[in-house]
């Protein structure tokens, strides 16, 4: 029986109960399969671990994720603590020390569910959008000088290396091929930022030599809005810098009928590290406690684990049952117009991963 081990992360708000009703399912799963077993751990590292301890997660915690083969993550982001210190204290400091370069963000419309776009249908919106994950715009380089005087300057310096942009570009191709219709969309804002963006012009150029099966173009972000919403038709894979693929991919989730479905995987491709794989919707904490947090993304997010795992099989079977799922509406929770539950969701997906005997 093949073993996986499993570091759960849930952090704050929403994550405690998308993560639990996860581990719920993929068990269930992993039983039906029968070919595997996942062995999981918990962490309760995140806001509320700061505030007793004034650190998001121990000294040592990037040590103790290390052996396990994957990482399943919440949310996290707290009222009373500022954003940029549960982000930089756990999700990025994971995301940069596991060297995870490649997000990975599949959008599509899953059957049942509306796009606010009046003619966009499964058949004609499917994207994965791969988003550098390492440098860019999120390099952490910067500082303030002379604070609070008037004089006070602040930096935030974009990094972009040729070892970096290479590798998500050949990332990006690689993926385009492995879809059906072979196609990327190279965004930049190449015309305005002449340095690092040039830069990835011509490296996308470059890479693109040795993929001759795969189309390729290349957009300005402000253009590749537009093109997102009239022409969804017309793109497939699309490869982004670190903020540029994080606004385009929050547009997408709206497209696609809800931020609550829209998954993730954190990928070191060369499986030197752990990778790791959340819901994009966050920590949500309006709907905290309420029970209504829509785990479909949390579901959604598993497949991609166990792809990442090896679980091919598994994962196609957890995905049909999520398909069966959003098709029928009285299994819609709020975020989608309905009035389900969290728990009805996560006894629908058992019920249906149960009753699958294919
Ligand atoms: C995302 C989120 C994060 C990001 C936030 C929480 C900083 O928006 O995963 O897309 O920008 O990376
Ligand atoms: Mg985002």
């Amino acid at each position: 029986m093949r073993q996986h081990r499993i570091a759960a992360i849930p952090g704050d708000g929403i994550g405690q109960e998308v993560i639990a009703a996860g581990l719920e399912v993929l068990e269930v799963l992993a039983k039906r399969d029968g070919g595997f077993s996942l062995s999981v751990e918990s962490f309760d590292w995140g806001s509320d671990y700061y505030k007793k301890h004034g650190v998001m997660m121990p000294a040592d915690g990037r040590e103790r994720l290390q052996g396990f083969d994957a990482i399943y993550f919440g949310a996290v982001g707290a009222p009373d603590v500022p954003d940029h210190v549960t982000l930089w204290g756990l999700r990025l400091a994971i995301c940069q020390s596991f060297d995870q370069y490649a997000n990975v963000r599949p959008a599509r419309i899953l059957p049942g569910i509306e796009s606010p776009l009046r003619h966009a249908t499964a058949a004609n919106l499917d994207w994965v959008i791969v988003r550098e994950n390492s440098e860019g715009e999120y390099a952490g380089q910067g500082g303030r000088s002379h604070r609070g005087f008037p004089e006070e300057v602040a930096t935030e310096v974009s990094i972009f290396t040729r070892a970096g942009v290479t590798r998500i570009m050949k990332f990006a191709f690689e993926m385009a091929r492995s879809r059906p219709r072979k196609l990327l969309t190279v965004v930049t804002k190449s015309n305005a930022q002449r340095y690092g963006l040039v830069m990835w012009d011509d490296i996308a150029a470059e890479v693109a030599l040795q993929y001759p099966d795969v189309t390729w173009d290349k957009m300005l972000v402000d253009a590749m809005t537009m093109r997102m919403v009239l022409k969804p038709e017309t793109l497939d894979t699309i490869v982004a810098t670190n903020l540029h693929a994080d606004i385009l991919s929050d547009l997408a989730a709206a497209l696609v009928g809800s931020l609550g479905i829209a998954p993730t995987a954190n990928l070191n491709p060369e499986r030197q590290f752990p990778s790791m794989f959340e819901p994009i919707h966050g920590s949500a904490f309006d709907i905290m406690g309420k029970g209504i947090a829509n785990p479909l993304g949390t579901f959604w997010t598993a497949t991609l684990m166990l792809d990442h795992l090896g679980e091919k099989t598994a994962s196609l079977r957890l995905m049909r049952a999520i398909e069966r799922v959003t098709a029928d509406p009285k299994l819609h929770t709020p975020d989608l117009g309905g009035k389900a539950t969290t728990r009805a969701v996560t006894d629908a997906m058992i019920a249906i991963l149960r009753g699958d005997n294919t």
